[in-house]
Order: C-alpha cells, then sequence, then structure tokens
C-alpha cells in the first residue's frame, strides 16, 4: 500500500511526526539525527544517527511482533521513515532494569554493574517541564497518566515480557541489555500498544565481553566514537536479525 506523507503535526528531540494523507489511523515518522540529554540541557549531532536507529527499532519492533507483541509499526517506509498506528501515548516513560546503572545507581550510591536478582520497573512521567520525576503506580493513577488499575497491570505485565524477549535479543549478539526506556499508547479500540523507539539512545546497552558502553551513555559521558558503536550494535542486529 502507497503512503502520502501528509504536514508536521509535532517535533520531539529525535522524531518529527507527520500525518498521512487520508488517513486518521496512521502517523508518519521521521528519524532525525539530533542527540540530546538531561532533558535537552545537552545537544549534539551524530551524522546518520536517524538512519541507523531507524533500522535498529524497525529490527527491534519485527522481532517483538513475531513473539506475539503488539506494536505501533505498520510500514518500514525508507532509510528514516516509517508508518505507524495512531496511538494516545500513555504520558510514562517506563523503564525496565536488570543490571544497576544512571540514575537508580545514583539514587542508591550503589556501584553500576550490580546484577539486579529481579528485573526492576519503574515509571517516570512523562513531563519535559516537570523534568520527568518518577512516579509510583497511585501517582500515575491520581494524575491520570493511567485510566485504571488494569491498564498499570496490563503495562507493567507487558514491560516484563518486553524485557524477556530483548534480553534475549540482545544477549544473541553478545551485547547485555543493561537498561531500557519503553512507552505505552491505546489505540482507538482502548488497546495497549507498544509506541515510540527501541535503540541505543534509549536502552543501555554493553558489550557482554569487555562491557564496552554501546549507547547514548557515550554521549552524556563524553566517552567518544559514539557513531562507531550505534553502527556495530545495527551490524551485529542485522547480521543475526536481519535477515528473519
Ligand atoms: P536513567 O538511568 O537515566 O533513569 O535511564 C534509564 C533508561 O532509560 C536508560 O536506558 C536510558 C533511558 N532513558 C530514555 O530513554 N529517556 C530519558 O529521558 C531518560 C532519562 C532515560
Ligand atoms: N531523553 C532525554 C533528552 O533527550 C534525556 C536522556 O536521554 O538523557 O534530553
Amino acid at each position: 500500500m502507497k503512503y502520502v506523507q501528509g504536514p508536521l503535526v509535532y517535533e520531539g528531540k529525535a522524531k518529527k511526526i507527520y500525518s498521512v494523507e487520508g488517513s486518521d489511523e496512521l502517523v508518519w515518522i521521521y528519524f532525525k539525527d539530533d542527540l540530546t540529554a538531561f532533558n535537552a540541557a545537552k545537544k549534539g549531532l551524530m551524522e546518520n544517527k536517524g538512519v541507523i536507529n531507524k533500522s535498529i527499532s524497525d529490527c527491534i519492533f519485527k522481532y517483538l511482533e513475531r513473539n506475539g507483541v503488539k506494536t505501533h509499526l505498520v510500514e518500514d517506509i525508507d532509510s528514516r521513515n516509517q508508518v505507524v498506528r495512531k496511538l494516545k501515548i500513555v504520558p510514562l516513560e517506563v523503564v525496565v532494569r536488570n543490571t544497576l546503572a544512571g540514575s537508580t545507581a545514583k539514587k542508591f550510591s550503589l556501584p553500576e554493574g550490580t546484577p539486579l536478582r529481579e528485573p526492576l520497573l519503574e515509571f517516570f512521567y512523562k513531563n519535559d517541564e516537570l523534568n520527568d520525576p518518577f512516579i509510583n503506580d497511585e501517582q500515575a493513577m491520581m494524575i491520570e497518566a493511567v485510566n485504571s488499575l488494569e491498564q498499570i497491570i496490563q503495562i507493567k505485565s507487558l514491560a516484563r515480557r518486553i524485557n524477556f524477549l530483548l534480553t534475549q535479543f540482545f544477549d544473541a549478539v553478545d551485547i547485555k541489555l543493561v537498561d531500557f526506556k519503553i512507552e505505552f499508547g491505546v489505540t482507538s479500540e482502548g488497546e495497549i500498544f507498544l509506541g515510540d523507539e527501541i535503540t541505543p539512545d534509549s536502552c543501555r546497552l554493553w558489550d557482554k565481553h569487555s562491557q564496552e558502553k554501546m549507547d547514548k551513555d557515550r554521549f552524556r559521558r563524553d566517552l567518544g566514537r559514539l557513531d562507531e558503536m550505534y553502527l556495530e550494535v545495527l551490524n551485529r542486529i542485522q547480521k543475526k536479525w536481519g535477515t528473519k
């Protein structure tokens, strides 16, 4: 089916969202090269990041779909563009951690790299003005980020299932999935689908053997070799999963 890109409806930090001509059920996503961290206090650019991240995210979303996870992905248009189902985004950044790192390591003054006995699930309220604060289930209900306890239960269960699948996906390419952030949305029929993206911008990925960081922490922490590492993630994934 041929889709025609409509007008710009929203520009985010890493993506632009356009409408799709003649459809209220779909939107068009363009992956940008912009890099931001710390709520856009730090800005940068990586040439071709949009192309690399779009390919990584496509490959992951297709893998999740093959494993029964409903995602927004509809059509892979070209190297920077995809058509997805329009969702009413649940304003929660759902973070799952397998190994301690980042904000939670800092919060408890524990060393990064500490393995967690069970995956740890956290919610952050998606609100740039408030700097995406940590919230719990009851606060999520209070601010009406979700409309029922049932939705919270569904989101948690989906996030844990996605963590299980993604851990295997990355382990097969010798990458340790330390943690990641995902977003969900509700369809016009009221069903919860996985939205947004899954890329080295939104995950912590460490080489299984060297523990070298292969994700956006290289930009956040000025570690260099960012493009080399993003490309390495893509190459490993494509080699193992690309043709499936
Ligand atoms: P954190 O340790 O900073 O809370 O980050 C947890 C995970 O979520 C990490 O993989 C990076 C990702 N993340 C985002 O995708 N967007 C964000 O705005 C933040 C703060 C983290
Ligand atoms: N996603 C946030 C930003 O783009 C923060 C981060 O990933 O560090 O500013």
